[in-house]
């Protein structure tokens, strides 16, 4: 999978897909990230690619032919192309999921007050948002989506790496994980769950079955509800 990333700020997006998971997975060929620079399409000698909205206002606007240009420089095989914006559908899981199966991808990071519309509805397929919350730009958002999908992607976690068993996950009926424990079996008086010391995978398993059935009642009784309409 590649993700082609449209932004003002490329060195942001390098540097975290240079670290810890991410940054072997990318090293060893599971996926690959291609930061492509606006600027570098601006058309003019002073690299300027935002400009006062018309109708006044204040902010500026990234302006459309730049943001074309730096898409078409990329788009030969046109690719779902995804614009991070507080207005698009909220990421989840799923969609996490959905968005995996894809060769390819292209992320537009928005700055300033917005990008010009007419470019959105020109190249914008999906529009997506990791909150409500308004962040000063696309570039957290985009990172967030990558980091959600290549977990995804075969090789990234490791061969025993399951995705079914984690939060949000088919095995746990879409709820969140159980609790883990490690050594030592006890810690400023809190002791690990006996059943996990037990060595009985059935009863373990039906243990965590009923702690994350719990948890996701107690923590997100939405997630609950919303499974019951499905
Ligand atoms: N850009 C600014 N805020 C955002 C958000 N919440 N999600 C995605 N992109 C954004």
């Amino acid at each position: 999978m590649t993700f082609h990333v449209l932004t003002l700020f490329p060195e942001m997006i390098k540097q975290m897909v240079s670290h810890s998971i991410l940054g072997r997975a990318v090293s060893s060929g599971f996926f690959s990230v291609n930061a492509v620079n606006i600027r570098d399409f601006s058309g003019n000698k002073h690299g300027q690619v935002d400009d006062a909205p018309y109708g006044g206002g204040a902010g500026m606007v990234m302006m459309a032919p730049p943001v074309y240009d730096a898409w078409a420089s990329v788009a030969e095989r046109k690719p779902r192309t995804i614009y991070l914006s507080p207005q698009g559908r909220t990421l989840t899981q799923s969609l996490a999921q959905e968005l995996a199966h894809a060769p390819e991808l292209i992320l537009l990071c928005g700055h300033y007050e917005g990008i010009d519309e007419r470019v959105i509805e020109e190249i914008v397929t999906d529009e997506i948002s990791i909150g409500d919350y308004v962040l000063t730009g696309g570039e957290p958002a985009a990172l967030v989506l990558i980091d959600a999908i290549a977990r995804l992607l075969p090789g990234v976690l490791g061969k025993e790496a399951s995705h079914q068993n984690e939060s949000f996950g088919a095995e746990l009926g879409g709820g969140l994980e159980y609790p883990h424990y490690t050594r030592p079996p006890e810690f400023r008086g809190r002791c690990v769950p006996e059943v996990l010391l037990s060595g009985h995978h059935g009863k373990i398993a039906e243990w965590r079955q009923r702690e994350s059935a719990e948890r996701t009642r107690l923590r997100r009784p939405d997630l609950v509800e919303q499974k019951s309409k499905d």
